[in-house]
């Protein structure tokens, strides 16, 4: 039997190991990690992520080839395949800090299967890494060998939150990256195996180690773009009259540019876009190419633009203050269908209100109470100058409070402000809602899910994304 280890328990390496146990029966599957909790909530009943799908998986595998431990030593020495799925954050300190990758999580997990391997083992990079880090993952094994041989693979993760299952079982693509040598190459073809177990032939791409790396920092970063593009053209559409959605639907029936992620928002978040477009940044500049950072840098700053709008027009439409005004934060989860919190635009937007002393109300269907004033009080690492930016102050902390159903939110609140595109969002009483709330009832939509027509029937002034405004806001113009 083909023994599997996953160094890393988080949102890719529970969800990915579990779709390789089910669908590789003959394989056994250990997906280990330093934490405790996690790995006491991954053997619970309450897992430590949601998404949709997960918990059938994990009930239909778990203990027959499914595991999850904190006996990381015992479970590497034993392996085969060792894929490395830790947290590779952005730096925060020191040499490249606020952009290049803080790789010491990978350090030292690759460090530990240096000590405790027995045998020959084929260890798969599946965490986001910078280009070239295999070659200095070699040299860590290499140096500390004691005779064994390793792999390097690089195996990228494409999944999306929200949508991980789905995505694991009919992934678009399959990258594996490894050495041009024979030893490289039957290492490839090992790994092939294991998701040619359900993934089709012609969609497991293999190439050179640096391209497959590369290729995953592209990608975020090309999807990301496609975001900041379409929210740099519905500023635009606002001060025009234009309308994104229909800009967006007539760009995307060009077969070269295609229709998918071409929707407005607040702005993007989430653990990966910003931090690998960072360390793509980071890279160019160590690499000389200050033109091609600068191109990708400017994804960012769209980005962070597109927030501190979305604040300045909530702000000015209500008289251009929200001291002491009860706004209702509807979604705090970067998206929807998941509890991920990660560099969600409802921080900067949340931190934005709270700093023109708004008193806020957050309801999320997924995200606990706990986690939203943790991501409210924590310091925001600024990429660009590296300062640390103020975070929500103990005085402001008890200008939030956590409601457990949007009507109770809004219930007394002067605005709405709609941050994760949740689809309950979409079917909310909205007179009900309305006739509870303070006039005149203010509705920002940071993900265009409402039907603004309807709620202007029923009395509310309605900001969509990048879609004509009111003759209220037309009034009052939001400073950007
Ligand atoms: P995560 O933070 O949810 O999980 C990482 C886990 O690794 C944590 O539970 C941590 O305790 C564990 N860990 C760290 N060092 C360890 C060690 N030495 N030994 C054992 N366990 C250790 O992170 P997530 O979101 O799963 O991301 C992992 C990697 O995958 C990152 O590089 C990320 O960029 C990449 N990625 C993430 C995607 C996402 O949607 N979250 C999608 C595609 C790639």
């Amino acid at each position: 039997m083909v023994k599997i280890c996953c160094i890393g328990a988080g949102y890719v390496g529970g969800p990915t190991m579990a779709v390789i146990a089910l669908k590789c029966p003959a394989i056994e599957v250990a997906v280990v990690d330093i934490s405790v909790p996690r790995i006491a909530a991954w053997n619970s009943d309450q897992l430590p992520i949601y998404e949709p799908g997960l918990d059938e998986i994990v009930k239909q595998c778990r203990g027959k080839n499914l595991f999850f431990s904190t006996a990381v030593e015992k479970h590497v020495a034993e392996a085969d395949i060792i894929f490395v799925s830790v947290n590779t954050p952005t730096k925060t300190r020191g040499l490249g800090a606020g952009k290049a990758a803080d790789l010491t999580y990978w350090e030292s997990a690759a460090r530990m299967i240096a000590d405790v391997s027995k045998s020959d083992k084929i260890v798969v990079e599946k965490s986001t890494v910078p280009v070239k880090t295999a070659e200095a993952i070699e040299k860590i094994l290499a140096h500390n060998s004691k005779g064994i041989k390793y792999q390097i693979l690089s195996n990228p993760e494409f999944l999306a939150e929200g949508t991980a299952i789905e995505d694991l079982f009919k992934p678009d693509r399959v990258l594996i990256g490894g050495r041009e040598t024979p030893d490289g190459q039957k290492a490839i073809q090992a790994l092939k195996a294991v998701y040619a177990n359900w993934v089709p032939e012609d969609r497991i791409i293999t190439t050179n180690l640096w391209s497959a790396e590369l290729s995953k920092l592209a990608a975020n970063a090309f999807l990301a773009q496609r975001i900041s593009s379409v929210n740099a053209m519905s500023a635009l559409c606002e001060a025009t009259g234009a309308n994104i959605s229909e800009v967006s639907h007539a760009v995307g029936k060009d077969t070269r540019i295609g229709p998918k992620f071409l929707n407005a928002s607040v702005g993007f978040g989430g653990s990966c876009f910003q931090k690998d477009i960072l360390n793509l940044v980071y890279i160019c500049e160590c690499n000389g190419l200050p033109e091609v950072a600068d191109y990708w840098k400017q994804v960012i700053k769209v980005n962070d633009y597109q927030k501190s709008r979305f604040v300045n027009r909530v702000v000015s439409s209500m008289f251009n203050t929200v001291s002491g005004k009860k706004i209702a934060i509807l979604g705090f989860a970067f998206k929807k269908d998941t509890g991920d919190t990660r560099e969600t635009a409802a921080i900067d937007v949340c931190n934005g209100l709270l700093g023109d002393k708004a008193h806020l109300s957050i309801y999320d269907l997924q995200v606990t109470e706990e986690q939203i004033r943790r991501d409210l009080s924590m310091k925001k690492f600024d990429w660009d100058h590296p300062i640390h930016l103020q975070p929500m102050s103990p005085a402001a902390a008890k200008e939030v409070s956590v409601a457990w159903d949007a009507y109770e939110a809004a219930k007394g609140a002067h605005g709405i402000c709609i941050l994760t595109e949740w689809d309950e969002f979409k079917t909310l009483d909205y007179k009900k809602i309305y006739d509870s709330m303070q006039k005149p009832a203010f509705l920002f939509d940071g993900r265009n899910v409402v039907d603004a027509g309807k709620l202007r029937e029923i009395g509310f002034i309605v900001y969509s994304i990048g879609k004509p405004l009111d003759s209220w806001l037309k009034d009052m113009p939001a400073v950007a």
